[in-house]
């Protein structure tokens, strides 16, 4: 039974998680790199068995990771050192001291010329932030087998005005036009609904890769749209563009959507649409 969770990585998915898990009535610590009461650079290896003694935990999540994929195309290195070699020290001490490990990776590391990827399909990074994820993902299965690793992408409103759909709202907010791209497919998770299904996943006998996705598979642009739409600002603030005319540094891979079949086989914790999740959260209407 997980009776104690150390989320390593504590920013937008990791905080959400810890807050969850803490909710539920489990023990739970995070960790971060800069700031928070456990400091913890997953770089140092004694570091992360410095803070796994001292916790002591049944169960650790890795969140920790470098996410900025155009700053990481310019300046790889670190993004090698975290995202790989990090997650791999995890594991490896997890390893050692006999406790299960959740894994988070990324849909980016798939080259998007194929659509709802399964988990047995072929890995193809095409930028330096998910070749870094690949190699992550590789060091974690083959250290560890008593490893799952989630593949997801996600969305939810961030407290710190970062990411995709805050941009999107400061926009509509503002008044202000802005490009969605048309050609860019993905099927992402709201955070919370994200969050409940990784620890509801946790529990579960299972080992290896898992996608963890929604079931609305849509453009940026038709994403940014059922924003504007559903909460009620003006639709043609909303204007669709093609990532091909976009002055974005690294690839983006253009079709990511996950089947979820594998994690709907597992779990049982219901899928929030996007539409529902935005009436509830900011119409007040369940
Ligand atoms: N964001 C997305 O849209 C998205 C989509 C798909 C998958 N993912 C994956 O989901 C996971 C969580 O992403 P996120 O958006 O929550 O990331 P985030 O908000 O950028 O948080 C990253 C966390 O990693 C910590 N960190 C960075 N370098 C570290 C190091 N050397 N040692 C230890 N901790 C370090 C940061 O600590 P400090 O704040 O102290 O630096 C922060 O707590 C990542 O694995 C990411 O690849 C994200």
């Amino acid at each position: 039974m997980i009776e104690k969770l150390l989320v390593i990585g504590a920013g937008f998915l990791g905080n959400t998680i810890f807050q969850l898990a803490t909710k539920t009535g489990l023990t739970t610590s995070c960790t971060n790199k800069t700031h928070g009461s456990i400091h913890l650079d997953i770089r140092e290896i004694h570091m992360i068995e410095k803070v796994i003694n001292s916790v002591k935990p049944d169960l650790i999540i890795n969140c920790a990771a470098l996410t900025n994929i155009d700053e990481i195309e310019r300046e790889p290195k670190t993004a090698y050192d975290v995202n790989s070699i990090g997650a791999g020290n995890i594991a490896k001490i997890a390893k050692k001291n006999k406790i299960k490990f959740v894994h988070i990776s990324t849909d980016g590391v798939f080259d998007g010329s194929e659509r709802l990827y399964l988990e047995s399909d072929k890995t193809n990074p095409i930028n330096e932030y998910a070749k870094s994820k690949k190699l992550g993902e590789d060091l974690v299965l083959e250290t560890y087998d008593d490893s799952i690793l989630v593949r997801t992408n996600f969305y939810g409103h961030n407290n710190e005005n970062k990411f995709l759909f805050n941009w999107i709202l400061n926009n509509l907010k503002q008044n202000q036009k802005f490009t969605a791209f048309s050609d860019v497919i993905f099927n992402p998770l709201e955070i919370c609904n994200l969050s409940l299904m990784i620890l509801d996943i946790m529990k579960t006998d299972f080992r290896g890769i898992v996608n963890i996705a929604g079931d609305e598979i849509i453009s940026k642009y038709q994403f940014a749209y059922k924003i504007a739409k559903t909460l009620n600002f003006d639709t043609n603030l909303v204007e669709s563009g093609s990532i091909k005319n976009s002055s974005l540094i690294a690839n983006r891979p253009l079709n990511t959507s996950l089947s979820n079949k594998l994690a709907k086989s597992l779990i049982t914790t219901e899928i929030i649409p996007l539409e529902k999740w935005l009436k509830e959260k900011f119409l007040n209407v369940s």
